[in-house]
Order: C-alpha cells, then structure tokens, then sequence
C-alpha cells in the first residue's frame, strides 16, 4: 500500500501554504483594498511632505510645523498597512507607478498652491483616505478579519481628525 505523501511544504509558486480562517478570495481582495489604502497614504504623505517644504506667507511658521506633524504620522502609517498585505499572503505595492495607478487621490500640484489652498487640497485628501477606508469595512467584517478592522479603525480616527484641524484652519472666526 502506497504511503500517504506529506502535504507539499510550498505550491507551484514556491509559496508557502496558508491557513489563517480567511478564504484566498477573501485574502486576496482585503490585501487589494489594503493596497489602495497604502497607495493614499502615500501619496498623501509626499503631497504633505511637499506643502511643509514650500508654504509661504504669513502662516508660514504654523502651517510648516503642522504639515511637519502630519507627514511624519503619515509616513509611519504606510510600513503597518504594508505588512498587514504581507500578512495575507500577497505582495506590496511599493513603487510610484503603482502608486499612481491605486490611489485616488490627485498627485501634488507642480506649481505650489498658496497656503490655504494647500490646506484645501490636503482637507480632500485626508477625506479621501477617509473613505478608501471605509470602503473596506464590508469586506473585513464578512471576513471576519479583525486586524484589518482594528488597522482601518485607527486610520480612520486619524484622516477625520486632521481633516477636522485641517478644515478649521478655513473658517474666519
Ligand atoms: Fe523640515
């Protein structure tokens, strides 16, 4: 009698198998969304990185530090959606082809705006982040993908909020 054959310790790709209670459909299209929201994050962080750099006029000194702030969150949030893809089994996007290709939000402008356009363009950003985000929520739940949940759920508390201190900065009073 033929012996049973272990199970293979990687497939045809050379990947190993894995089975973490969340389908490969469900890995599969979570790790795409996940990739849209880096892809944002991205971007919205050089836009941010950008507008610190060349602000002007009288807010010069509060708008420089503020964009300062929030480039550097940005730019400390993009490694945890990165590793949440890997964590599902599928590759990261990390080049500004795929970047631009996934993101929904604008590329910065070339000629810099005046600052409150600046603060403008980043309101929109941050709230379209916001909303990439929340799109996914269906998907994690039915999934039942907690680490995602919880990762957006952070996200989201920080995009609405500097949209918030972002959109005062537009008020006259
Ligand atoms: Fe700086």
């Amino acid at each position: 009698m033929a012996k049973k054959s272990p199970a293979a310790p990687v497939n045809s790709k050379g990947q190993a198998p894995i089975n973490i209670g969340i389908s490969d459909k469900d890995r599969a299209a979570i790790a795409q969304g996940l990739s849209k929201l880096l892809a944002d994050t991205y971007t919205l962080y050089l836009t941010t990185h950008n507008f610190h750099w060349n602000v002007t006029g009288p807010m010069f000194n509060s708008l420089h530090a503020m964009f300062m702030t929030q480039y550097t969150e940005l730019w400390n949030a993009v490694d945890p959606i990165a590793e949440r893809i890997r964590s599902l089994g599928h590759a990261a996007p990390g080049s500004y082809a795929q970047f631009a290709a996934l993101s929904s939000l604008k590329d910065a402008p070339t000629t810099p705006p005046k600052a409150l356009d600046m603060v403008r363009v980043l309101v929109e950003g941050h709230e379209g982040v916001a909303r990439t985000a929340r799109s996914l929520f269906p998907l994690v739940e039915k999934a039942s993908d907690e680490p995602s949940a919880d990762l957006l759920t952070q996200r989201l508390t920080v995009h609405e909020q500097a949209a918030w201190m972002l959109r005062s900065l537009l008020e006259d009073r």
